[in-house]
């Protein structure tokens, strides 16, 4: 197969001052790499918009090496093998990893994922579209897996909140909690995403966070049990209402904080470790590369159920390279329903 001209890649122009906007990205072209010994050169069909890169965009971050000015933006792609010097590779295998936003990426072959490590790993078209394996049988659809029915371990008949219910990881927390049997409301930020999650995903209730005055209310009328389960993707005002109506021994996972990431300046709210004390509430924060040893286990568990109709998907794709940093602002912004993904089939 003859190979373009050019690497298209997203780099960073400068540092977002809270939210990004495009011009903190630039596409520029760069020829593309040979694998050396024991490399491999991966062809992108598809990338990734995730929050996690949002917080690699500024100066310092909690979660690892951010990007200099310049460099490609972290991301993961799920792309071809079209050249290969690794025997545990052949041209036509399908891999994903977090190779960077550009359409040709080197990979030396690791399978290493720890702290954002550009390991790779091989996917399987038959089981499902390779893109799936960037959302929901990927990062996300693990993350959902083990920290709903690990940390969690929701129980029939409780009730389970999730945060961020109409995207990648929420939609299917949401579905995995109802395949346990508990009542799930959805908090998400428009009357699409709920009408998605309701109508189509199977939640009991739905909550539209940005036209609800009174959210405590809705959560008392759409739990009247109070909470058992909060799967917190969001954080910020929201994560501190639903506190207020904890049950007892509520579980509390802390998957992400999407709220505050591109706040300019931190809000300063009311304590709440009391109201958590008094529920007995147990909280623990989530970072889906401590179940990396275990994400066979829910890709498996999360194929068989699709296959079997159980759970559904849905994917918000942008086309070409270009249209990366678009997406990636659009999807911050909730643009996105479900797994938020640009195609690249103008190579
Ligand atoms: N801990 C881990 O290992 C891990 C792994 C993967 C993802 N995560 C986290 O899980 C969360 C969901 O990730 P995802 O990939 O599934 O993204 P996603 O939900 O598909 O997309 C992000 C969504 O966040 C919502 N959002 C943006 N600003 C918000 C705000 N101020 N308040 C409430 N919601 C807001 C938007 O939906 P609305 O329209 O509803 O506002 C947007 O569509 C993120 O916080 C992410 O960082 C954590």
């Amino acid at each position: 197969m003859a190979l373009p001209n050019h690497n298209r890649k997203v780099v960073l122009a400068r540092r977002p001052d809270g939210m990004p906007v495009k011009d903190d990205f630039r596409l520029i072209n760069d020829p593309v790499p040979e694998p050396g010994p024991g490399e491999l050169l991966v062809r992108a069909h598809y990338l990734s918009a995730d929050p996690f890169q949002r917080m690699r965009l500024d100066a310092s971050s909690r979660y690892g090496k951010t990007l200099d000015i310049g460099d490609v933006i972290k991301g993961r792609l799920v792309g071809e093998v079209v050249r290969s010097n690794n025997a545990d590779y052949q041209v036509g295998d399908f891999v994903e990893g977090m190779l960077g936003w550009q359409t040709y990426a080197i990979s030396d072959g690791s399978t290493a994922r720890a702290e954002y490590a550009p390991g790779i790993t091989k996917v399987d078209p038959k089981i499902a579209p390779i893109s799936a394996y960037l959302g929901i049988l990927g990062f996300p659809g693990v993350t959902a897996y083990f920290a709903l029915l690990e940390v969690c371990d929701p129980q029939a008949g409780e009730t389970v909140v999730v945060t961020g219910a109409g995207g990648a990881v929420g939609s299917l927390a949401g579905q995995l909690a109802k395949i346990r049997g508990c009542r799930v409301v959805g908090i998400a930020g428009s009357d699409e995403k709920l009408s998605h999650i309701v109508d189509e995903l199977g939640f009991d209730a739905g909550i539209n966070y940005r036209t609800t005055p009174d959210l405590l209310a809705a959560l008392r009328r759409d739990c009247p049990e109070r909470i058992d389960v909060h799967f917190d993707n969001v954080g910020g005002d929201i994560a501190h209402t639903i506190v207020h109506h904890l049950a007892r021994n509520a579980r509390v996972v802390l998957v992400g904080n999407i709220s505050q990431n591109n706040l300019a300046e931190k809000p300063s709210r009311p304590d709440v470790t009391g109201l958590l004390m008094t529920a007995r509430a147990m909280t623990k924060g989530f970072i889906v590369y401590d179940w990396e040893d275990r994400a066979d286990e829910a890709r498996n568990a999360i194929a068989g159920w699709l296959a079997e109709g159980k759970i559904r998907y849905r994917e918000t794709i942008s086309e070409g390279i270009d249209s990366a940093p678009a997406a990636f602002i659009s999807m911050l912004q909730g643009g996105n329903i479900g797994k938020q993904l640009i195609r690249l089939d103008d190579l």
